[in-house]
């Protein structure tokens, strides 16, 4: 059983979930029960009262937070995992990290949709893949995780979700041949100031050529899901190798489900470059769906924008030998 202590101590951190709500776009803090703040030095700037054990930051991970309160409680009520604070804590700031990026994935949506954006017409919407986001969350939230480099910035959802669940930084290389990219960018900037950078062009060479200029960045993840043919998959992939953090990474591929890029993600773990570690699959829309979007199920019309199919795609991820 858990004990009361704790009890309440997860109980006020739970409420989050359901009211998280931006009030200051600027710093990217979100109000609730428990106030989420940046990093300790916002939350002493900002709210000296709020006290920093029942405080989580954007720029931490689960682990981390929960190892922080889990350890100021005696083993007694609940402490070194002794009623699972450590298990609960983290599952609940996880949900809540979730139900954040799903929040301010809408409000992506609707700032692309008042600024003119034809939604139906934006490519990828990885937005709406649950178990996709699953893991790209359990991967961000690796304690070692900071710096995310990723191909293929398209409207923003994948850069929000890594920022919205934690990461310090992302590195995001896109073609640019969307201006709705642009807009995206504008709404991330506001709520993620510093956090991220989008290198324009192509990045068959932009990779290579940020390389050479910033040769000390180096990336915990790799994230590859810019062009899908055989050459651009494949090339990212041996492009981002040098940029791998080389004592932590994880090297993730979106889509492969598609041909070319399942071809190039096995002929790449052929030649013995990288090895597999998982592969999930998702149906698309069932955020909707987690979500309870008006209880409508896959396959019907969303908010008047496209009609929902259902779609399987499958993402995978593993490292560099
Ligand atoms: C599937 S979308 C990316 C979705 C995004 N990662 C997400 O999670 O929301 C693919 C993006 O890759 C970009 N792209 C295609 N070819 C590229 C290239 N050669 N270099 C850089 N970006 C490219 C496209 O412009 C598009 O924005």
């Amino acid at each position: 059983m858990i004990p009361l202590l704790l009890l309440l101590l997860l109980n006020n951190i739970t409420l989050i979930a359901s009211t998280v709500t931006i009030t200051n776009s600027t710093s990217g803090r979100v109000s609730g029960s428990v106030e989420l703040f940046e990093s300790e030095s916002d939350r002493a700037a900002n709210c000296p009262t709020c006290p920093s054990h029942v405080t989580t930051y954007l720029d931490e991970s689960p682990l981390t937070t929960a190892n922080r309160v889990c350890s100021l409680l005696p083993p007694t009520v609940g402490g070194e995992d002794g009623g699972g604070c450590l298990t609960s804590l983290k599952k609940i700031i996880s949900e809540n990290q979730l139900a954040l990026f799903i929040e301010l994935g809408m409000k992506l949506d609707l700032h692309l949709k008042s600024s003119g954006v034809d939604m139906p017409s934006v490519e990828g919407k990885s937005f709406t893949y649950l178990e996709k986001i699953k893991l790209m969350q359990k991967l961000v939230h690796h304690p070692q995780v900071e710096t995310i480099c990723e191909v293929g910035f398209n409207a923003g959802h994948g850069t929000l979700l890594w920022l919205a669940s934690g990461a310090k930084k992302v590195l995001s290389f896109e073609l640019g041949q969307y201006t709705y990219s642009t807009k995206a960018i504008s709404f991330l900037s506001e709520l993620y100031p510093n956090k991220f950078q989008v290198i324009m062009g192509d990045s068959l060479k932009t990779v290579p050529s940020f390389h050479d200029m910033f040769p000390e960045e180096k990336c915990n993840i790799l994230f590859v899901d810019g062009g899908h043919l055989y050459e651009h998959a494949y090339g990212d992939m041996g492009n981002f190798r040098s940029m791998r953090n080389e004592s932590f990474h994880y090297l993730v591929i979106d889509d492969t489900n598609q041909e070319p890029v399942q071809k190039a993600w096995g002929d790449y773990r052929m030649q013995g470059l990288a090895k597999e570690e998982e592969t999930v699959w998702s149906d698309y829309s069932e955020v909707l769906v987690w979500k309870e979007f008006q209880g409508r199920p896959i396959g019907v019309e969303v908010d008047g924008d496209s009609v929902v199919e259902n779609w399987r795609s499958s993402m995978s991820y593993g490292v560099y030998l």
